[in-house]
């Protein structure tokens, strides 16, 4: 077999067998295939798309490219979740402590910032003290006690994917059904858990920009989970407006702590997280969805939740006292009395990137300080020289154009909008 047969197949539109696509998939990863031909077997996927027959073997392949996590010697159910990346997103910080509590077991490896949304492993980094490099034995016998452990990414898990999507980044072809199922799925099912719960997103801060397609990527990963044997549920969530209040390392940290403890309330982080926590309740002590929500809202409500997200933490070294949080503030008014109807995501998270919360423009290091609080929510009713949002700074010279922009997210109109569920769809 060689590269050119294989590609000359796909150009042709003909059918790939698994030992053809393991066969690109391993020859590049061990560089022996160079970016610029895989370039062009990406790109064919990327304009024909795949089978599913041809998805799973591309994903079986990926998976086979690194290590395959063991919990044999953890001694409870483990569950697992994955979002496609939101903006605003610390939906595992909150429902990993509600979980726990419920006896399951939440081993789970997170991601750094990619793009413009942000990653677990950064707004858990902004707390003083916190080791997200715990080695294998610290971290099972961590879950073991106290039902949670948070780590970084290991570069051993999926390792062709880590390639992959790095050149599909560069070369503009992330947005292809077959090639993020693999991607997602690959990830998932090498890290151990059997039942995975999926929070997809749609909308303007999201890589699915419509409901249909996100509905055909939900089904496909579906597909993949049960030729493994693995329980997937797919949630597919609006993402046309931040997520909570916060977007930004500590300060997303701070709306954790204080929505854990019950001095704040959103209500579309409520639904989001208690909706997210029931699937993984359900499907992980075998019980009826019903029950699991209620489970999930009683140990939101008397603080057990909050209790074990202090635990956690501190058992990894953080001190919850000391954030990485210095910043200076720069306020947005509202020019209009109205509704707000609209907060775009995607024109937060630029922003966001620029004060330095993320890595975008090649960025290496990242000012976990930074961000945007907002100050009104969706559908609230705001006056005329109202506080719409905060902007959390360190260095810029250009205050002015950043205030315009964050008014600019806002969409303010004169009548009441019609609220929309933030859960979309659940798929199974
Ligand atoms: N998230 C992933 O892990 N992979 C993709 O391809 C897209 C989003």
């Amino acid at each position: 077999m060689n590269f050119k047969d294989v590609l000359s197949k796909i150009v042709k539109g003909k059918k790939l067998s698994y030992h053809e696509i393991d066969y690109v998939i391993t020859n590049f990863t061990n560089d022996n295939i160079n970016e610029e031909e895989m370039s062009k077997f990406i790109m064919e996927i990327y304009k024909k798309g795949l089978t599913f027959k041809e998805t799973l073997y591309l994903t079986n392949s990926m998976i086979k490219s690194g290590e395959i996590l063991d919990f044999s010697k953890i001694n409870k159910t483990i569950v697992d979740k994955h979002s496609t990346g939101g903006v605003g997103d610390k939906i595992t910080l909150i429902v990993a402590p509600i979980v726990a509590t419920n006896g399951l077991g939440v081993a789970k490896m997170s991601g750094r910032s990619l793009g413009l949304t942000g990653g677990t492993i950064d707004k858990l980094e902004s707390i003083e003290g916190y080791n997200v490099n715990l080695d294998k034995n610290e971290f099972i016998n961590q879950v073991n006690n106290i039902g949670v452990s948070v780590i970084s990414q290991t570069d051993k898990i999926a390792v062709a994917d880590k390639k992959i999507y790095a050149l599909r980044d560069k070369i503009g072809a992330v947005d292809s059904i077959p090639l993020i199922a693999s991607s997602i799925m690959s990830k998932k099912i090498a890290s151990g858990a059997n039942i995975i719960i999926i929070d997809l997103k749609v909308g303007n801060g999201a890589f699915m920009k419509d409901i249909k397609s996100a509905k055909k990527l939900a089904r496909t990963m579906i597909k993949i989970g049960k030729k493994w044997n693995k329980k997937v549920v797919v949630i597919l969530t609006d993402m046309n407006a931040p997520l909570g209040k916060s977007v930004g390392n500590a300060l997303e940290i701070k709306e954790t702590i204080d929505f854990l403890n019950g001095t704040y309330q959103d209500k579309r982080l409520k639904t989001l997280s208690s909706t997210v926590a029931a699937y993984m309740i359900s499907k992980g002590k075998k019980i009826s969805i019903n029950k699991a929500y209620t489970l999930a809202k009683e140990t939101l409500e008397n603080g057990t939740a909050y209790n074990k997200f202090e635990k956690w933490i501190h058992c990894q070294g953080g001190n919850l006292s000391e954030l990485k949080d210095n910043a200076k503030t720069l306020e947005v008014f509202s020019d209009k009395d109205g509704y707000i109807d609209e907060i775009n995501a995607e024109k937060i998270a630029i922003i966001c990137n620029e004060l330095g919360s993320g890595r975008s423009n090649k960025r290496t290091t990242i000012d976990y300080g930074v961000g945007i609080v907002l100050n009104k929510a969706l559908y609230d009713k705001v006056k005329k020289d109202e506080l719409l949002a905060t902007i959390y700074y360190n260095e810029t010279k250009e205050k002015e154009r950043l205030v315009e922009q964050l008014k600019q997210s806002f969409k303010i109109i004169g009548i009441k909008p019609k609220e929309k569920n933030i859960i979309i769809s659940i798929i199974s």
